[in-house]
């Protein structure tokens, strides 16, 4: 069988003509993994080389609308500012969006407007192609399933498969080359108590985007070889103690796992340094905090900061020991 594209999920899943239904409002949380997605199986179709599992950080993330544009052209903002057509970002925003056209001449205009903090220093493009892919959805009027419109979001990028739900999501690698068993789903377990802190080390631009920074790792790094067969572990690991209600089983896999990952980073060949020295002296601290008694935890992206998870019982301390924190109560209803 010959290789997939991504259009070929497109056309497996809509009609062959499309028409524009009415406006779109979509809301998308950004997510924060506790065990990774690093490494790609298939470049085009973002397929992973292992499971992964998310928590979504409920009211930061991305709201998006879509339009019908009455100029008779495609236009973007983000964030209230119009971007350029040419613009990287808009490349990338029409391009996607072009998957759901199947060439109807459709002028959009389409707004986005990021929740997130800017001092939090987290990338969007997890909630911000998740937004997108809803509102697309609406606007079309498809009412495709969560599933599809998961795989759909998958091909904008990786994680944001897992950020259209709130709560715990797990996204599924999947065996099929065509990338139909690829998706995200919601796991039906709340945990009111859960916590997370995102503590800001740098706001500069990645030294690598996430993609290089992953496909560099698979194709250099003599430690990359072990890291899917862990990552899986660990994200069984995680979804077993969500269910059991295991916090510190939970922690020590899910920073155990964020570490795992950086070392096969830092092992290609050139390594690749996400983490700077301020994050590795609060991974530190993390790590002090439990051996005097916190259920204290740390975890970390393709970036310098770190992000703390932990319980309500521990938010004063948090709040204390790390007063550049910012808290998020990922269960409490929007
Ligand atoms: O979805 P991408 O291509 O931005 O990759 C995300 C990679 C990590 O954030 C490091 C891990 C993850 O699973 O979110």
């Amino acid at each position: 069988m010959g290789r997939f594209a991504a259009s070929d999920i497109f056309d497996r899943f809509l009609p062959e003509q499309v028409t524009f239904k009415g406006d779109a409002d979509q809301y998308a949380p950004s997510n924060i993994a506790l065990s990774k997605y690093w490494g790609k199986r298939d470049k085009e179709l973002n397929l992973p080389l292992n499971s992964s599992l998310s928590i979504s950080l409920r009211e930061w993330g991305t709201r998006t609308k879509v339009s019908y544009s009455r100029s008779g052209k495609d236009t973007l903002s983000l964030n209230g500012q119009a971007v350029d057509l040419n613009d990287p970002f808009a490349v990338k925003v029409f391009a996607f969006a072009d998957h759901f056209r199947r060439g109807v001449p459709l002028p959009l205009s389409i707004d986005t407007t990021n929740t997130i903090p800017t001092a939090a220093g987290l990338a969007s493009s997890a909630s911000g192609f998740a937004a997108l892919t809803l509102s697309l959805n609406q606007a079309f009027g498809l009412e495709l399933s969560l599933s599809t419109l998961s795989m759909m979001a998958r091909i904008g990028s990786g994680s944001a498969s897992r950020s259209l739900w709130h709560g715990f999501v797990e996204w599924t690698c999947g065996e099929k080359v065509d990338g139909t068993d690829s998706y995200a789903s919601r796991l039906d377990r709340d945990w009111p108590e859960f916590r997370i802190a995102i503590l800001k080390v740098d706001t500069g631009p990645k030294s690598h985007p996430s993609t290089q920074g992953m496909n560099h790792t698979v194709a250099t790094s003599p430690l990359f070889s072990s890291w899917p067969k862990q990552a899986q572990e660990d994200c069984t690991t995680i979804r077993d103690a969500i269910f059991e209600k295991d916090f510190e089983k939970l922690g020590e896999t899910a920073e155990a796992n964020a570490i795992t990952m950086h070392a096969t980073m830092m092992a290609a060949r050139p390594g690749i340094f996400y983490l700077k020295p301020q994050s590795w002296s609060i991974i530190d601290q993390v790590q002090d905090c439990r051996r005097n008694g916190r259920s204290l935890f740390a975890t970390m992206d393709a970036g310098a900061n770190v992000k703390l998870i932990f319980l309500a019982e521990d938010e004063q301390f948090v709040r204390t020991t790390f007063p550049q924190a910012q808290i998020v109560q990922p269960f409490l209803p929007l």
